[in-house]
């Protein structure tokens, strides 16, 4: 299995991404934040819980986060192209659990892509965003501090991945399809490696 976690702040493109890269290499797409807002919608326990934390920019809990990525991989069959992980793993815990669970299914991390975009155009990304999207966490005062808090909380999990060795950073500006075949080169190269 190909599994590839797309990281970045909040607006960097992981979900713009994901779509591009499930296209073309028809991997499965687990992003915890579109779980999250689809339990928030069906107003579940899970849901009205999530929504506290996200309608404030602030992380789920890592044990609630842990438990439905426990619950989503169950469905999916170690016959399966990969998994690209969308918004997790978002703290060092949850990079620790991550590489736990994998490993039972005799699995690991092949990549992890870094998206790394200026706080400016994150902002501008996500305000213009806001204007259609209904996300509840997308203004100003959300934003901020869903910036403060990927800085203080989720970028330490760069060391992480760094310090086992499947690290690479995307640093292109430019349209979505200009970053995509950066990352194209990347998925390929790694691709060359295990066949
Ligand atoms: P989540 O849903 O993961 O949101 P996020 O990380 O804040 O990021 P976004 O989805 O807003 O942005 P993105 O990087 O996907 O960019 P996109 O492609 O959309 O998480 C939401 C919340 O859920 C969290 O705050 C937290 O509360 C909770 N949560 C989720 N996972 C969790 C976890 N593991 N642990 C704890 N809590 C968790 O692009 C953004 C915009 O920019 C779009 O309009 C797009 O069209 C545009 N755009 C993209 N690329 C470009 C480009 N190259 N040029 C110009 N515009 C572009
Ligand atoms: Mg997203």
């Amino acid at each position: 299995m190909l599994n590839i976690i797309i990281f970045g702040p909040p607006g960097s493109g992981k979900g713009t991404q994901s779509e591009k890269i499930i296209h073309k290499y028809g991997l499965i797409h687990i992003s915890t934040g579109d779980i999250l807002r689809k339990e928030i919608s069906a107003d579940t326990e899970l849901g009205k819980i999530a929504a506290s934390y996200i309608n404030h920019g602030n992380l789920v809990p890592d044990e609630l986060i842990i438990a439905m990525l426990e619950h989503e991989l169950s469905g999916i069959d170690s016959s399966s192209r990969g998994i690209i992980f969308d918004g997790f793993p978002r703290t060092v815990m949850q990079a620790e659990t991550l590489k736990a669970i994998l490993a039972r299914r005799k699995g690991r991390v092949a990549i992890m892509l870094n998206l790394e975009t200026d706080r400016q155009e994150l902002i501008d990304r996500l305000l213009k965003r806001g204007q259609t999207s209904g996300r509840s966490d997308d203004n100003m005062e959300t934003i901020v501090q869903r910036l403060n808090v990927y800085e203080s909380v989720t970028a330490p999990v760069i060391n992480f991945y760094k310090s086992e060795g499947c690290y690479r950073g995307i640093s292109r500006t430019g349209t979505p399809y200009e970053i995509f075949k950066d990352i194209e080169t990347v998925i390929d190269s790694i691709l060359k490696e295990v066949s």
